[in-house]
């Protein structure tokens, strides 16, 4: 059988159990996006999330759209070709790999997620740029050394010239933390929605900080 490109250097792959009978934390989130990986278990959970959290499909959906302004800004002002985007979660268009190779079609993004299911959805969905490259790996963010010497990873990038993330439901301080040592791009560290805000989702400018409490910011080294 042919090894998909974007799965050269990569272990074989193993079936995987989506367990569809049972909610998926990372479906619940494609739910909440409007997305469609997902199955009636997943989709019951978010309606139970929504009426615990009324502003939990606003939350999601201003995480992603930063995702997707911080991809634009590497991609387009910083000059950015090569991404890893660890915790990349079940596949919603735009993905980062649409959003950097509409710029830069030679881009290479490799996604990494510690959860097999993700992974499997993953696969199924991503498509590359002909003239760029994407691969999966399955990859846990406490072990940055594994991901560094993941052959997948290796086999499509030479070298990483940036890093994006973001962490939640922390404190401002220790989410600062997280930066340490990196120089924080302009507005520095801020709630996800005021970041380099370019779309205003209906309702989100009278949005206050705790409606949705998310920080984001990106880092770069000098
Ligand atoms: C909210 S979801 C995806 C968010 C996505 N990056 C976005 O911006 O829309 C978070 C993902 O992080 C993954 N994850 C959680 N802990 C992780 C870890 N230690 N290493 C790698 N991935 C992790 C989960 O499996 C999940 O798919």
């Amino acid at each position: 059988m042919a090894v998909p490109e974007d799965w050269m250097g990569a272990p074989p792959r193993q079936p995987v159990d989506l367990h569809t009978d049972r909610p998926h934390a990372a479906r619940v989130y494609d739910v909440l996006l409007g997305g469609k990986t997902n199955y009636p278990a997943d989709r019951e959970a978010a309606e139970q999330t929504l009426a615990a959290l009324p502003n939990a499909g606003a939350i999601a959906r201003q995480n992603r759209a930063f995702m997707q302004r911080a991809a634009r800004h590497l991609v387009s002002e910083a000059g950015i070709r090569q991404f890893l985007d660890i915790g990349t979660g079940i596949p919603t268009s735009p993905n980062l790999h649409e959003i950097v190779q509409a710029t830069a079609p030679q881009a290479r993004v490799v996604y990494a997620d510690n959860d097999p299911i993700v992974l499997a959805h993953s696969r199924a969905l991503h498509t590359s740029h002909p003239h760029g490259r994407t691969a999966y790996i399955q990859a846990d963010l406490c072990r940055p050394g594994e991901i560094l010497r993941n052959p997948a990873l290796r086999e499509v990038s030479d070298n990483f010239e940036a890093k994006g993330s973001h962490v939640n439901a922390r404190s401002k301080g220790e989410v600062l933390r997280f930066f340490h040592g990196l120089d924080l791009v302009d507005p520095g560290l801020t709630v996800v929605h005021r970041w380099r805000p370019d779309t205003v989702e209906v309702g989100a400018a009278g949005w206050s900080d705790a409606d949705i409490p998310l920080y984001a910011g990106l880092g770069r080294t000098s």
